[in-house]
């Protein structure tokens, strides 16, 4: 098994890499980045960090051997390539802008990975989410299955992790599922929620469970807001825990960004519903029922990935 992941030399790549790393279930372990020139100097931050992360091994006690590269003919034959490549938006850049920088990074690397993996899977990361989804599964000439993006982990992850503080209960018993795509008008849905098989709106109440639900759909700003950039450790774990469902053939059953061709209504659009994850990706998509206050919330959230999409077509068009 040969993972590949891609801005390692930044923190959502090191951070899936580490885990990676840790869990021991790859053999080879390929971070790759750009070098970084200040002055006269030249960086290379993926061979920095990989190496790091190797001397790690004998503490953590994994066998993976990891390895940084700037050079993508050291990524051949990868299983699985993660693709953490991108930008943060700085002080002056507009949406459009973020958006098109990123789209171009994503092209670029996702053909670069698939021309010396030419079947591999490619879990997506990069910002905005189901939209760099989309831009990669292009490039990549690959089936749906085979490109997926990484969202609802982490956003059931912040769920979980905050129902479980205000409960005083061990995160490990919250089951959740989160809808929708990347960003403010996610779908938390407390009825798919369950506390050690509890349903949760047993357990707490409505105005409690309404405040963290509003809380998991900024997730991702307040840790902007604590830290001037964005979260690595929860969304690096995240990649991690689809890249293991996948390596390991589990059948995990994940909220992912994945294709849709007609299910819960709606058509071609990556956005996050519920998968079964193992060998090959995407084994299915599972439509569960959801009712009108639900559905319509969903079809908001796919309304504003649309929106996305159709300002990358009008940036790429122009
Ligand atoms: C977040 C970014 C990584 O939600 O998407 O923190």
């Amino acid at each position: 098994m040969k993972i590949t992941v891609v801005g390692a030399g930044g923190n959502v790549g090191s951070a899936a890499a580490l885990t990676i790393a840790q869990r021991d279930f790859a053999n080879e372990l390929v971070l790759v980045d750009i070098e970084r020139k200040d002055g006269d100097k030249t960086f290379y931050p993926s061979k920095g960090r990989a190496l790091d992360q190797w001397q790690t091994s004998p503490i953590h006690g994994f066998d993976t051997r990891v390895k940084g590269t700037v050079d993508y003919a050291d990524t051949a034959d990868s299983d699985i390539c993660i693709i953490t490549a991108g930008i943060p938006r700085k002080p002056g850049m507009s949406r459009d802008d973020l958006l098109s920088i990123n789209a171009n990074i994503v092209k670029t690397v996702t053909e670069s990975l698939v021309k010396h993996s030419p079947n591999t899977i490619i879990i997506v990361v990069s910002n905005p989410l189901d939209v760099m989804t989309y831009v990669a599964w292009k490039a990549s000439g690959l089936p749906a299955e085979r490109v997926i993006g990484m969202a609802g982990i982490l956003d059931t992850a912040r769920y979980r992790a905050f129902l479980a503080e205000e409960m005083e209960v061990s995160p490990k018993d919250i089951q959740a599922l989160i809808l929708g795509g990347h960003g403010d008008t996610m779908v938390p849905l407390p009825r798919y929620t369950t506390v050690g098989g509890i349903p949760v709106t047993q357990l707490i109440e409505k105005d409690k469970l309404d405040a963290i639900i509003e809380r998991t759909k900024v997730g991702g700003g307040e840790l902007v807001g604590l830290m001037g950039t964005s979260a690595w450790f929860a969304p690096g774990a995240a990649a991690a825990q689809m890249a293991e469902a996948i390596a390991l053939d589990q059948n995990r059953i994940f909220p992912c960004a994945a294709w849709l061709t007609g299910q819960f209504g709606i058509n071609d659009l990556y956005v996050g519903v519920p998968v079964k994850l193992g060998k090959g990706g995407v084994k299915e998509i599972i439509e569960i029922e959801l009712n009108a206050d639900e559905k319509a919330m969903l079809d908001n959230s796919c309304s504003a990935v649309r929106t996305v999409f159709e300002d990358l077509e009008r940036i790429q068009n122009s």
